[in-house]
C-alpha cells in the first residue's frame, strides 16, 4: 500500500566569506591552536560581515538548495527556518527569507530548538506535508551566532561560528516498501531542567536586551553523549534499522569528541560519519545541512542511502532523524 512520505529533493549551504582561524583568535583571547584542535576539532569559523543578517544567509543556502532540486522558487508553499538568531525579535526572519525569493503563497515561520533547531524543523515539515496541507517544502538552518557571542569569554567565544543550510522536501507517495525514500522516522526531546546549562543572558522579556552566549561546557558534554545516543536507539526500535544498515552518521557538529563517542557507542563505523567541525566550527541549527551538503557534493551521500541525523543543544533538546536520501 503507498504511503506519503517527505522526500529530500535536494540541499544547500551557504558560509559568509570571511574565516576566522585558531591562530587568530589566539591572538586575542587567552586559547591557543592547540587547545581548540585538542579538545574539539575545530581549526576555523567563518563571520558574517557587518550588515549581512541571518535571513541573508538562509537565502543563499535556500537558493542553492532549490538549485540543486531543480525546482522553482514558486513551487515551494511552506517555509520552516530553524534559527535562535533572528535578524529581530519579530518578524520571523522565515518571512525575510520568503520575501527574498520572491514566494508570496503559503507559509513561513521561524523554529527555536537552538542546536537541535535542524532536526525539529525537520520534524515537523514532515508532520505538516504528511498532513498533506503542504506540497513542498524548504527547511533552514541558519545562524549568526557571532553576534551572541561574548568574545571575552575564551570558554565559549572559540566554539561557535555562522553559516546557513537548506534542504527542499517534497509530499511523494511512495510504495510503502522497505525501499521508501523520505523521511522514516524522527524523534524529539527537550528537558528544561536544563536550561541554564545553556543559555543566552538577555531576551525582549526579560532584560530587554540581546544577551550574550553562556555555556557550562563540561555539563552539556557530560549529558550529550547518552542523550544523542538514546534518541537514535528510539529510531532504530522505531524502524528496525540497527547501525550496520547505516549509510551515513550526520550529527550536529559541535565538538569531534562528542561525535567519536557518539558513533563508538552506537557501533558506527567512523568512514560513515560525516565531519565538517573542523570547517566551520559550531554553526547551531546550520550545521547539519552544512554536513549534509559537503558530503552530497562531495558525491558520498547518494539516492537510496540511508542517512542518520543527530542533534543535541540547549534546552535541553535533542533530536534523531532517519531518511532514505
Ligand atoms: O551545540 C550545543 C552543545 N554544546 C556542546 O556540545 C558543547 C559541549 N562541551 C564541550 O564541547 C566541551 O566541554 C568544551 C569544548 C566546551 C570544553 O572542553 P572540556 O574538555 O570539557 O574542557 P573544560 O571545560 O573541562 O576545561 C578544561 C580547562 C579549564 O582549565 P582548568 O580549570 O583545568 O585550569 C578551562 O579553563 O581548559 C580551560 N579552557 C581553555 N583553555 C584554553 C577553557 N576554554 C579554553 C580555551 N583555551 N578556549
Amino acid at each position: 500500500m503507498s504511503v506519503l512520505r517527505s522526500v529530500v529533493l535536494g540541499c544547500g549551504s551557504y558560509l559568509p566569506e570571511r574565516v576566522l582561524s585558531n591562530q587568530e583568535l589566539a591572538a586575542k583571547v587567552d586559547t591557543t591552536d592547540d587547545w581548540i584542535v585538542q579538545r574539539t576539532g575545530i581549526r576555523q569559523r567563518y563571520i558574517a560581515a557587518d550588515g549581512e543578517v541571518t535571513s541573508d544567509l538562509a537565502i543563499q543556502a535556500a537558493k542553492a538548495a532549490l538549485a540543486s532540486a531543480h525546482v522553482d522558487a514558486q513551487s515551494i508553499d511552506l517555509i520552516v527556518l530553524a534559527t535562535s538568531t533572528p535578524d529581530n525579535t519579530f518578524p520571523a526572519s522565515a518571512v525575510s527569507v520568503q520575501a527574498g525569493l520572491g514566494i508570496t503563497r503559503g507559509a513561513a515561520f521561524d523554529l527555536q530548538a537552538v542546536c537541535s533547531g535542524f532536526v525539529y524543523g525537520l520534524s515537523i515539515t514532515d508532520a505538516l506535508l504528511r498532513a498533506g496541507g503542504y506540497k513542498r517544502a524548504l527547511v533552514i538552518g541558519a545562524e549568526t551566532f557571532s553576534r551572541i557571542l561574548d568574545w571575552n569569554d575564551r570558554t565559549t567565544c572559540v566554539l561557535f561560528g555562522d553559516g546557513a543550510g537548506a534542504v527542499v522536501m517534497e509530499a511523494q507517495q511512495q510504495p510503502g516498501t522497505r525501499d521508501d525514500r523520505g523521511v522514516l522516522t524522527t524523534h524529539l526531546r527537550s528537558d528544561g531542567r536544563h536550561k541554564s546549562k545553556l543559555y543566552v543572558d538577555g531576551g525582549p522579556s526579560s532584560t530587554k536586551t540581546v544577551g550574550f552566549l553562556r555555556m557550562e561546557g563540561r555539563a552539556v558534554f557530560k549529558h550529550a553523549v547518552a542523550m544523542i545516543t538514546d534518541v537514535i536507539e528510539d529510531a532504530f526500535r522505531t524502524t528496525g534499522y540497527t547501525a550496520a544498515d547505516i549509510n551515513w552518521f550526520v550529527p550536529h557538529q559541535a565538538n569531534r569528541r562528542i561525535i567519536d563517542d557518539s558513533a563508538h557507542k552506537l557501533g558506527i563505523a567512523p568512514e560513515k560519519v560525516v565531519i565538517t567541525v573542523d570547517q566551520h566550527g559550531n554553526t547551531s541549527a546550520a550545521s547539519i545541512p552544512l554536513a549534509l551538503n559537503a558530503a552530497v557534493k562531495d558525491g558520498r551521500i547518494k539516492k537510496g542511502d540511508l542517512v542518520l541525523l543527530e542533534a543535541m543543544g540547549g534546552g535541553f533538546t535533542w533530536g534523531s532523524a532517519l531518511i532514505r536520501w
